[in-house]
């Protein structure tokens, strides 16, 4: 078993990665930490909001028995030397400092923005850019760590991402618009949604959100040359919104592709992908990696979000634009704290493990 910590562990993600970790099969949770404020507290203890007393669990299932009790450290009570592998939850201004620290003595995988648009990082999604690895090479001696720190995209990112990456691969990609309908939870619990701002609403911007998806997308989808990333030569333009939806954010995709293709031509290609992705023997890997439905009231967060627990890319509504020439669009929706975060994070360490880089 590899010993491994998660960092942020009682925030939104850190949450998902205690779920996510619990009775893993290659990995022990040895070590959890949070801020100043947690600290010292046993975990069910920190959970609890000190005015209202409300326990701040979100999950269907319960916290599991071998984390509910286990004290909370200081980040640095965290010896990176006796880990295997680290886990980080922060908001970015927290991941800048302390990622850094860890990855210099061991492998980080991080869910936070800081370190994505460095050119010795990767932007990885299993099954997706799993050459980019090779990057993580030159970070290190670049750095001179003997870790290395390895983000994941933004949520809103992985499942465009995903969908777009067969599409590319088979018809060639030209521009790509993106309108997305996201969830509450992907914005966190510090300082999160209130209520009073969403319930019955819809919120027209996330700052930073449209940049992220918009660089993210070229640099996942691109070349790898041996030395560095080489963007893919797609524009990318998109539209973020938060919606009083729980978990799982909805996106409108159009897609102008350099081939002439049927939408059911971009179905076979989606569906092929899916079969054949290369991490689908992995414990986290979903049974199907791309759904596409042809019921047009399908995907919906309500009814889809759970589909493989998270981790399956729901697609539907696959039909030909009628504006743009090679114009295809279609509707998707990714679970943000699930295949968007932890245990796409889980998934990503069992592909370092599958592939001996942990
Ligand atoms: N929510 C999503 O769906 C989602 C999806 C993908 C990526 N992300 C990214 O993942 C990261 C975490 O997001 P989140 O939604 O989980 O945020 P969150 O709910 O606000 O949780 C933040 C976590 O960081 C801890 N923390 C704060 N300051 C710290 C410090 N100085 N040292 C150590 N721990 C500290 C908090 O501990 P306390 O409880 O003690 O304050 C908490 O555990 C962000 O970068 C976010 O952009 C989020």
């Amino acid at each position: 078993m590899l010993r491994v910590a998660v960092i942020g562990a009682t925030g939104a993600v850190g949450q998902e990665f205690v779920i996510a970790l619990n009775k893993h099969p290659w990995f022990e949770l040895v070590q959890i930490a949070s801020s100043e404020r947690s600290a010292g507290k046993k975990y069910i203890d920190a959970l609890r909001d000190p005015n209202t007393s409300l326990l701040k669990w979100h999950s269907k299932e319960k916290i599991p028995d071998t984390v509910r009790e286990m004290v909370l450290n200081r980040v640095d009570e965290i010896n990176p030397k006796k880990l295997d592998l680290i886990f980080t939850a922060l908001e970015s201004e927290d991941a800048q400092i302390i990622e850094p620290k860890m990855a210099s003595a061991v492998p980080v995988i991080s869910t936070a923005a800081a370190f994505r648009y460095e050119d010795d990082v990767p932007i990885l999604i299993p099954g997706i850019n799993d050459d980019h690895c090779d990057l993580l090479n030159i970070q290190k001696k670049n750095r001179k760590w003997d870790g290395f720190i390895a983000p994941l995209p933004n949520c809103t990112t992985t499942g465009m991402a995903i969908t777009l990456k067969p599409i590319l691969d088979e018809m060639g990609l030209q521009s790509v618009f993106m309108t997305s309908m996201q969830a509450l939870s992907g914005a966190g619990r510090s300082p999160g949604v209130i209520a009073l701002d969403i319930m019955d609403n819809v919120i027209p911007y996330i700052p930073k959100e449209e940049e992220k998806v918009q660089v993210e997308t070229k640099k996942i989808l691109g070349k790898f040359d041996g030395n560095s990333i080489k963007n893919a030569p797609i524009k990318v333009s998109c539209t973020c919104t938060r919606v009083p939806v729980m978990d799982g954010h909805t996106e409108t995709v159009f897609a102008q592709l350099e081939k002439t293709a049927l939408p059911d031509k971009v179905k076979e290609a989606m569906i092929n992908f899916s079969k054949s992705v290369s991490i689908r023997d992995l414990p986290s890997a979903p049974e199907d990696y791309i759904i596409v439905h042809d019921d047009p009231t399908r995907p919906q967060p309500r009814i889809d979000r759970e589909v493989n627990d998270g981790m399956t890319t729901v697609v539907g509504r696959l039909r030909k634009d009628t504006v743009f020439e090679n114009g295809v669009k279609y509707v998707l929706l990714t679970h943000n704290e699930k295949m968007g975060s932890a245990k796409g994070a889980v998934l990503l360490a069992e592909m370092f493990k599958s592939k001996k880089i942990i």
